[in-house]
């Protein structure tokens, strides 16, 4: 509305300014239409903000709606589960910590004859793993499955406390993206002995003898796709290498992918990596903290950031932007988060992954439903070695991602919304 009023006032001091030839009238209209466009940003702004408060309402509606279903299962008379099944989201704040008394067995709870009860563990709230999230709940609500969610914001101890209560639920199938995959053989042996089967969805777990599936995407290749990008970019000068954490076995194999290509760089001379470190977490505020080191380290002088992730590439550009290089050095990421998507089209991120989060968390609750059905799961032989034994993987590959294509694999996939990359 207030764009509309702003447009028509364009209009009428265009008009006027049209057929007024004096000097002093011409300076009114400029000062006018000048006005009209100050409104016309005025509400656009004003559009932006209202926006961005109804997506913040409809993700509290969400989780307010989920806890009500969480209360529901909770309640001590609740008389069985209905036969069909319900999709329900366990959302912040965090459940309350468990209480001393037992928990009911696993598989006490009683369900229709063919209902199945998943349980998903999710290391944290980031906007990749919201959308892995929602697809997963829509996917099982048109299998009738029932589906309970637990986040545990980056806290792997949280993490496991929270896997012992989807076990004690009595969930066919754990499907679990570990916050420690070094750690987290200990969920997968809890889980085996109830007779849960379990996938690590996106991070492996890792030195786990347990049987389990791995569904995800292939890091190595990622971070291939990534070095590659880099190296062909900026073939000489001072690089920074930043990835996440080591407990998550993808921060290893992202480096790894991208260093085939940068090493040879390195071996001819041509380029000196002046940092190279796994970030305590991978957060924005880490990316940055590195940049802002290797930026020390090398006098200012960067001639490329490889950066693993869009949330990590965001604190580092911000670090670029304090010493006036951002857009001239080029930086990576993935995910195809939309705030990388908005800084590729900036210019100030030069690249990004798309890894079809959508296709991933459909895979994963198909093959959540095979392995509860006990039905073969098909992994076309692909393995991948967790340190002690190889473990069946269905591996899926990223899409690199630049502002040539953008439109094209992100958008018009309908990944993300034209209006929000487009915003400013
Ligand atoms: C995933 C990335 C994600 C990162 C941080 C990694 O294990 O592969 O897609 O950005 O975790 O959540």
């Amino acid at each position: 509305m207030k764009n509309a009023i702003a447009a028509l006032l364009l209009v009428f001091a265009g008009a006027a300014c049209n057929s007024d030839t004096s000097v002093k009238m011409l300076a009114k209209c400029e000062h006018d239409l000048g006005a009209a466009d100050a409104q016309i940003a005025q509400a656009q702004a004003a559009q932006a903000a209202a926006e961005r408060n109804l997506t913040a309402t409809q993700q509290r509606l969400t989780e307010a709606e989920a806890r009500v279903a969480s209360l529901e299962r909770a309640r001590p008379s609740e008389a069985p589960a209905p036969a069909t099944a319900t999709a329900a989201v366990e959302a912040s704040p965090p459940p309350p910590a468990p209480t001393k008394a037992a928990p009911p067995p696993a598989k006490a709870v009683k369900r229709g004859e063919h209902a199945l009860r998943f349980g998903l563990a999710l290391p944290a709230r980031r906007e990749r793993w919201i959308k892995d999230q929602l697809t997963m709940l829509g996917e099982a609500k048109k299998r009738g499955i029932e589906f309970l969610v637990q986040v545990s914001e980056d806290d792997a101890a949280r993490q496991e406390t929270q896997c012992d209560d989807l076990i004690s639920q009595g969930i066919d199938v754990l499907i679990l993206a570990p916050v420690n995959g070094q750690a987290a053989g200990s969920i997968v042996a809890k889980a085996v002995k109830a007779g849960v089967k379990v996938i690590s969805y996106e991070r492996l777990v890792m030195a786990s003898p347990d049987d389990y599936v791995y569904v995800g995407f292939d890091g190595l290749f990622a971070g291939g796709l990534q070095g590659d990008f880099l190296a062909r970019r900026a073939p000489k000068g001072n690089y920074l290498v930043v990835t996440g954490p080591q407990t998550d076995n993808n921060a290893k194999l992202f480096r790894e992918g991208a260093l085939k290509y940068i090493q040879p760089l390195v071996n001819k001379g041509d380029v000196k990596v002046v940092l190279d470190e796994f970030a305590e977490k991978w957060k924005p505020e880490e990316g940055q903290r590195l940049c802002e080191k290797a930026l020390a380290q090398a006098g200012g002088t960067i001639a490329a950031a490889y950066v693993a992730t869009d949330g990590l590439a965001g604190g580092c550009i911000d670090a670029l932007e304090a010493h006036g290089l951002a857009g001239k050095v080029p930086v990576t990421g993935q995910d195809a988060e939309l705030a990388a998507a908005v800084r590729i089209v900036g210019g100030t991120q030069s690249m990004t992954i798309f890894k079809d989060t959508r296709l991933l968390a459909i895979k994963a609750v198909e093959v959540a439903e095979q392995l509860a059905r006990k039905k073969p799961v098909d992994t076309r032989g692909k393995a991948i070695q967790n340190g002690v034994r190889k473990v069946p993987a269905v591996l899926l590959t990223g899409k690199l991602v630049t502002r040539a294509n953008l439109d094209q694999v992100v958008i018009d996939s309908g990944y993300l919304k034209r209006e929000a990359v487009y915003r400013q």
